[in-house]
């Protein structure tokens, strides 16, 4: 856990509450956050979801690992503490856009158990919906994939701590989702998705068939 450094800071409560944006939208928040090897198809499932619940009326907004390291999080590299902020970080961006009544579709590989149980807390403390997609792929497939030619780099030792190769992936024990990349279609993996947030109210029942 970060640890609180400024001192004297009170928090200061408006008069619009996560219900009225709710109302507002007509749809509350959540953070679906997507886990999984680099290349297992994490960025590819939230692009495709995005684009499907945009056309039902739903509002969301794409966090991405790649993305969010050029700008707020680009201070940070690979070692295990700075990924740990980089997850830090995230969940309370996240955290930020459940509470404006987004639903916030975070693509973070996220290797640590821990990590990722911390932005859950952060979320279910808040009485935030949390909802843990493990984008599950084979090293293998995700290897012959590499679309972005690191796992080529990787080998050679030209990038080092990199996941899968000479960095850990610790898999998430119980998601609330588990996709397999390597053997579902995009398609299924979408439908799969909606159908969760359907049972779980998230969005209507109806629009999630
Ligand atoms: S995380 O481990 O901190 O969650 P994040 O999802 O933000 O990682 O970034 C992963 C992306 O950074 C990968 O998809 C890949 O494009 C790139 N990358 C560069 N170096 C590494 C590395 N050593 N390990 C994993 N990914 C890396």
């Amino acid at each position: 856990m970060a640890e609180q450094k400024a001192t004297n800071v009170h928090w200061h409560e408006g008069d619009i509450t996560r219900e009225h944006r709710a109302e507002l939208l007509g749809h509350k928040g959540a953070t679906l956050w997507f886990t999984g090897l680099s290349g297992s198809g994490k960025s590819t499932v939230a692009v495709e979801l995005e684009g499907t619940l945009t056309e039902m009326g739903v509002l969301t907004y794409r966090l991405d690992g790649d993305n969010v390291r050029m700008g707020i999080n680009k201070n940070l590299g690979f070692s295990a503490e700075d990924r740990t902020e980089n997850i830090r970080r995230i969940g309370e961006v996240a955290k930020l856009f459940v509470d404006s009544g987004v639903l916030a579709l975070s693509s973070f590989i996220s290797p640590y158990k821990a990590d990722r149980d911390q932005v859950r807390a952060l979320h279910e403390d808040a009485g935030m919906d949390f909802i843990e997609i493990y984008v599950d792929c084979s090293l293998e497939a995700a290897e012959s994939r590499d679309p972005k030619g690191l796992y080529k780099k990787a080998r050679a030792g030209e990038i080092k701590n990199f996941t899968g190769i000479d960095d850990p992936y610790e898999e998430p024990f119980r998601p609330e989702i588990h996709l397999h990349s390597d053997q579902q279609s995009l398609e299924e993996e979408v439908q799969e998705i909606l159908r969760v947030l359907g049972e779980r109210g998230i969005i209507s029942q109806q629009s999630g068939e």
